[in-house]
């Protein structure tokens, strides 16, 4: 089975652009004819809201897909934008229903499993599938970094984000030894303002720390996110040549050469 390569967005540190990560990153895969798949994992429901669905008139959400077996995965997906290029971008949306089932989800034997399996219903569909996590370091997390090949993890390139970004990487490190699992992880500099001391001097640091297990294109801060959210459509699709949009297409460009010249090298790629 020719299978999605899936990330998911981790990072216990608030507004730090996972949401606008997942959608951007999204849009901009799909504009080079990819076919993805967008996940809300968040009860907040940011990424559903950002794509003019609303949480609480949804019959099904993420949480039946994971916790129901008798419904069918596909009355969970919503198809949001197919493109002339053959890409696409859907949405499994979520609504406050996945805080409920947090506790029974974290108390069942081999829950944090559930949602990588029900996943597997989707994969012949999907070039890529794109998990949007909550803030929480919580079963949700679990369920992330279970279902993904690799984490990635926004961080705003400000000093502060430093203790939080080690805090979370011994967090997955326990989880994977706990699940006997190993996903590799890239750091992306998120909201990057070159005018300030404490933007370059971060980068700098996340650069040497983090040598070759960060993305090399980096997020600028960009007020179009703000707009985009307000109209509620990804900003690739609003104005790809907005600065933002532009910054995300490069990271796609970099996911899809890392693709195509692990291929080209004639190893066995996963896609
Ligand atoms: N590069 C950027 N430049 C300017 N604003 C940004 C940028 N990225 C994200 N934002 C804005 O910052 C806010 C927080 O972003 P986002 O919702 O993506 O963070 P998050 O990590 O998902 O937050 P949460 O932890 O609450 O889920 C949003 O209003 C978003 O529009
Ligand atoms: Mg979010």
């Amino acid at each position: 089975m020719k299978s999605p390569y899936i990330f998911a967005t981790a990072n216990q540190k608030g507004g730090v652009g996972k949401t606008t990560t997942t959608i951007t990153l999204g849009s901009s895969l799909s504009v080079f004819g990819c076919r993805v798949l967008l996940i809300d994992l968040d009860p907040q429901a940011s990424l559903t809201n950002h794509l003019a669905v609303e949480p609480e008139k949804l019959e099904y959400s993420v949480a039946n897909l994971i916790m129901s077996d008798s419904i069918n995965p596909a009355d969970v997906l919503i198809n949001k934008y197919r493109l002339k290029n053959g890409g696409c971008l859907d949405l499994i949306p979520s609504n406050i229903n996945l805080a409920r089932i947090e506790a029974e989800l974290s108390n069942s034997k081999g829950g944090g499993l559930r949602l990588k399996e029900k996943l597997k219903f989707f994969y012949d569909n999907y070039d890529y599938i794109l998990i949007d996590s909550s803030p929480a370091l919580s079963v949700l997390l679990i369920s992330a970094v279970a279902a993904c090949d690799e984490i990635i993890v926004p961080v705003m390139s400000d000093f502060l984000s430093i203790r939080g970004v080690e805090l979370l990487l011994s967090t997955i490190d326990k989880i994977e030894k706990a699940l006997d699992y190993k996903c590799s992880y890239r750091l992306l500099i998120t909201m990057f303002d070159k005018r300030t001391n404490s933007s370059l001097k971060s980068l700098e640091y996340f650069k040497n720390k983090y040598k070759n297990t960060h993305f090399h294109s980096i997020i600028n801060i960009d007020t179009r996110f703000k707009d985009a959210s307000m109209l509620r459509k990804p900003l690739t699709y609003i104005d790809v040549h907005a600065r933002g949009a532009m910054d995300y297409i490069s990271v796609a460009r970099e996911i899809i050469d890392g693709f195509n010249s692990f291929i080209e090298s004639g190893e066995e790629g996963k896609i």
